[in-house]
């Protein structure tokens, strides 16, 4: 089988910074002991997937000991593999497997909480002076009776769980059976490393840390102010601003000491998942580039989908990174809703060749390589906790969490039982068997964009220049050297063409669509309705200013 690293003999960058992201959200990917849910036999059995479609790494979401609360996100045992996904045996046998495929391999860490089950939090509730006790977040009732005070759950309601035993309350940003650690504890802090410690001596590349800007909350415990731009229907933990239970100041330090706990380890990465404004994720780089190796940039799962308000966002996170700072970009996760259900099955397509030649690491979610829509869940198969306990808002994220779909076979080949989340019913055609065929697929698509990308540094390491954004015509360069990659993508659905001051010489690479590929290009570039164009500008021709 050949390797990503066979297919780049010289290869210039990090790994983390050349090889795309591929996000696994393992109940859902492959089921092999007919149990209906996902397993690391199942991932193993599919290693040729990644392969394939050229992915260089892959995040698995948590598979770690659990009640399974939050799937996952909730773990008893940071140290262990839930039965559900196997052993500790099938984890070596798909860590060694990826490993001689030339794949790497990063974990889900979950440092902010553990489960209400995990023997610290067991211990911690037993009594007021257990030596675990300033391990989580314990406060008295506030004087009047009730919560301390005002801080509420990412999940719905207070954040504050009473416990009867010893008459206090703890704190849980995410659910009740989630509470969170206080990392404000040293002893906290060296648990948590040891746990990282851990992994990195099995010989895992790196970890996505989990919900990170969380992780230290205020020690005065102020109540958060209110969001006077809340409007009731809107999802109810936008009713305060986290003031006090996010973000908070020294959360770097933290961070800068997890850092080091990776570095203490070979070519190993952090990354982090952090949902703030553009300009307050850049501190999550460190300010020596000493905490993650790069903050999650989720700016284009909320973007308004048209060219103009793109080619700004792309711009101010450009300006905003730190110097050094590697930048990447995300389409989908196991958060937010499927990028092809955003956008539309046209525009899916404009919206891979973006992710795909934007200058930093692309992540992939699981699915969106075959244009994975959300499935619509009925009542009685509503799994996620957030849709329980926040029902009707179109909060729950089951529908971007269902099964991979292989083939037109039942249950798309996931499982042969019956799955956890339902299959979509478009599983007969929309699958990776049958996509593999059809060379206009968006599954085809992919493969090629992910290939050029390898092929060309301009695109795996060059800069950025941005060229023109008007009406729905976004224009960008990348350049490594005298490479130059023209990027021209039509975010409407009416023909459009660029024209420059003056005629650009190049060489179309490819389209969004399968044909006009090494058509020259000798003056404007013409672009068909949703039509994305990769172009080899000519040494020596000049790219003006486009004059659309
Ligand atoms: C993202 C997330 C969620 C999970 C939560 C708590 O914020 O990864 O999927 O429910 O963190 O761990």
């Amino acid at each position: 089988m050949p390797t990503p690293l066979d297919r780049k003999p010289t290869m210039i960058g990090e790994w983390w910074q050349v090889f795309a992201i591929y996000q696994v959200y393992p109940r859902s990917f492959q089921d092999s002991n007919h149990d209906g849910t996902g397993d690391l036999q199942g991932i193993i059995s599919r290693l040729a997937h990644f392969i394939e479609l050229g992915v260089g790494t892959i995040w698995l979401s948590p598979v770690f000991t659990s009640p399974m609360a939050d799937f996952g996100y909730d773990i008893s045992d940071y140290r262990g593999i839930d039965p559900l996904f196997g052993t500790m045996h099938d984890f070596h046998e798909l860590l060694a497997a990826c490993h001689s495929a030339g794949l790497k391999v990063l974990l889900d860490l979950v440092p902010n909480h553990t489960s209400a089950q995990h023997p610290w939090f067991l211990e911690s509730r037993m009594a007021l002076n257990n030596p675990k006790r300033d391990w989580f977040l314990w406060r008295d009732p506030s004087p009047g009776g009730g919560p301390p005070n005002n801080w509420i759950s990412q999940f719905g309601g207070s954040g504050w769980e009473y416990d009867v035993k010893t008459g206090q309350y703890y704190y849980h940003t995410f659910l009740k059976e989630q509470p969170d650690l206080n990392w404000h504890n040293p002893e906290v802090r060296e648990a948590i490393h040891d746990v990282m410690r851990f992994w990195l001596e099995h010989g895992v590349d790196g970890f996505r840390a989990d919900a990170i800007w969380y992780l230290l909350k205020d020690e005065q415990f102020r109540n958060n102010p209110q969001n006077p731009n809340f409007r009731p229907g809107e999802p109810p933990q936008q009713a305060l601003i986290p003031l006090y239970t996010a973000d908070h100041p020294d959360i770097h330090a933290i961070i800068r000491g997890m850092r080091r706990v990776v570095d203490e380890f070979p070519k190993r990465v952090l990354l982090g998942e952090i949902y703030l404004p553009i300009e307050r994720i850049m501190a999550y780089y460190g300010r020596d580039l000493d905490g993650t190796h790069f903050p999650f940039n989720f700016s284009l799962l909320e973007t308004k989908w048209e060219a103009r308000v793109i080619a700004r966002l792309i711009s101010e996170y450009e300006a905003a990174l730190p110097r050094g700072g590697w930048p990447n970009w995300v389409l989908g996760n196991h958060d937010r809703p499927r990028i092809a259900t955003r956008v539309g099955p046209d525009q899916a397509r404009i919206a891979a060749m973006l992710l795909l030649t934007l200058r930093g690491t692309p992540t992939i979610y699981y699915g969106d390589e075959i244009g994975l829509v959300n499935v619509p869940i009925e009542p009685s198969q509503v799994q996620d906790p957030f849709e329980k306990n926040v029902p009707g808002l179109g909060l729950g994220r089951d529908g971007v969490r269902t099964p991979m779909q292989w083939d037109a076979t039942a249950n798309a080949g996931f499982t042969s039982a019956q799955p956890w989340l339902p299959v979509s019913d478009d599983y007969e055609t929309r699958n990776v068997g049958c996509q593999r065929d059809d060379p206009a697929t968006i599954y085809n698509l992919y493969r090629r964009l992910i290939a050029t990308r390898r092929q060309r540094l301009s695109l795996s390491i060059g800069c950025y220049r941005p060229i023109a954004a008007a009406g729905d015509l976004l224009l960008f360069v990348r350049q490594h050297e005298d490479e130059r990659t023209l990027v021209a993508l039509n975010f409407g659905s009416e023909p459009l063409a660029a024209s420059f001051a003056q005629p650009l010489q190049g060489q179309i690479l490819m389209s969004t669509f399968t044909d006009r590929a090494s058509e020259a290009v000798n003056g404007e570039v013409s672009l068909r309705p949703h039509e994305g164009l990769m172009i080899d500008v000519a040494i020596g021709s000049e790219i003006p200013p486009s004059t659309i």
